[in-house]
């Protein structure tokens, strides 16, 4: 596994994403949120896979129990390797219900403290020194020991640091071969500020995992707009880059999609998982190296499909 430092916090670059715990959107039922789920979080700790990502609002909280009872499935030494990241909605970020809504998941993670608390989506009406004030609170009492954002611009990121005056270290985004535009500014901006951007979505939600996507347009699927068959005929070119750079590698065109999110600096992708060999596989493409040709021919792909979805 390949680990990331960044301000004193070291995190696995491939982690695991748990929007799937419990969630209905992806509808993969009772067994899977019962059993599945906790096995998925011990195993990704056994592999090395550090970074774990919830929110509140993942199944209204049942995706932080769950991983709970994967920290608890896991025993402490474990468990104690974990670095656990969670979300509040920022409905209304006022500094005392900021508070009361981290407690409330530290309280469902059954942890000492959240590792890393962060504002899932910007707020435009609160002011950003209300929003800071509420993350101060939070860290101050000891609930969250690291504070992030996510879905921000840069400009956001910047101005809400400012108000903090501590360091917001990370911006979750949606990053991927489909989505590369957080490459142009946050990841050099992580880079030369020492933060960190958690890659979500890096499989584009299975685009990248499927011989035949259009065959998955089930669930949370028949809701984006990367599955719909126009898109998915502009991604040709794109697809078949990634499947002949995977085969070259003996990897799964999965592996090479998250390979080329984490070859970039100071970026981390949580990848959801169906299944234990999902994750197994996911964890291995942290090992996997690809030549700088062809992260050429990736980024050059990716860009020319993000451009075309754009007109
Ligand atoms: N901050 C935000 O606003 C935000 C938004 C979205 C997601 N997230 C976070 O990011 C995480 C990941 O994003 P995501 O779940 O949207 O999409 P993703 O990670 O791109 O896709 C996950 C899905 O891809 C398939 N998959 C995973 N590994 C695979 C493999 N090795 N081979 C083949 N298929 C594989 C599985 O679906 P099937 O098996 O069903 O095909 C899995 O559920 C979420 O769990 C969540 O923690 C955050």
């Amino acid at each position: 596994m390949k680990y990331l430092e960044i301000d004193g916090v070291r995190v696995s670059a491939i982690g695991l994403g748990t929007w799937q715990f419990g969630s209905r959107e992806w509808g993969y039922g009772d067994a899977y949120a019962a059993h599945q789920a906790p096995a998925l979080v011990r195993r990704a700790l056994e592999l090395g896979v550090t970074l774990i990502d919830t929110a509140e609002m993942y199944a209204f909280g049942e995706s932080e129990r769950i991983v709970a009872r994967g920290l608890a499935a896991s025993g402490p030494d474990l468990a104690a390797g974990a670095f656990v990241a969670t979300k509040l909605f920022p409905i209304l970020p006022l500094p005392s219900i900021v508070a009361t809504r981290a407690a409330g998941s530290r309280d469902r993670l059954e942890v000492a403290a959240i590792d890393l608390y962060q504002l899932h989506w910007p707020n435009p009406i609160v002011p950003a020194r209300t929003q800071a004030a509420g993350l101060r609170r939070v860290l101050d009492a000891g609930i969250a020991r690291h504070v992030g954002v996510s879905n921000y611009g840069l400009g956001r990121w910047r101005a809400l640091e400012a108000a903090l005056r501590r360091p917001i270290i990370s911006n979750q985004v949606r990053f991927s071969l489909a989505s590369p535009s957080p490459r142009w500014d946050l990841v050099p901006y992580a880079a030369e500020r020492g933060r960190l951007v958690i890659a979500y979505s890096p499989l584009a939600q299975g685009l990248f995992a499927a011989d035949d996507p259009a065959g998955r347009r089930s669930g949370i699927r028949r809701m984006n707009p990367l599955f719909r068959d126009a898109a998915l005929h502009r991604a040709r070119p794109l697809l078949a880059a990634v499947r002949e750079i995977a085969a070259a590698h003996r990897a799964t065109p999965a592996q090479v999609a998250l390979a080329w999110v984490i070859a970039h600096p100071n970026t981390a992708a949580i990848p959801g998982a169906r299944s234990l060999e999902q994750l197994e596989q996911n964890a291995a493409a942290a090992d996997l190296v690809l030549t700088p040709d062809e992260r050429v021919w990736l980024t050059g792909e990716a860009e020319r499909f993000d451009a075309a979805q754009r007109l």
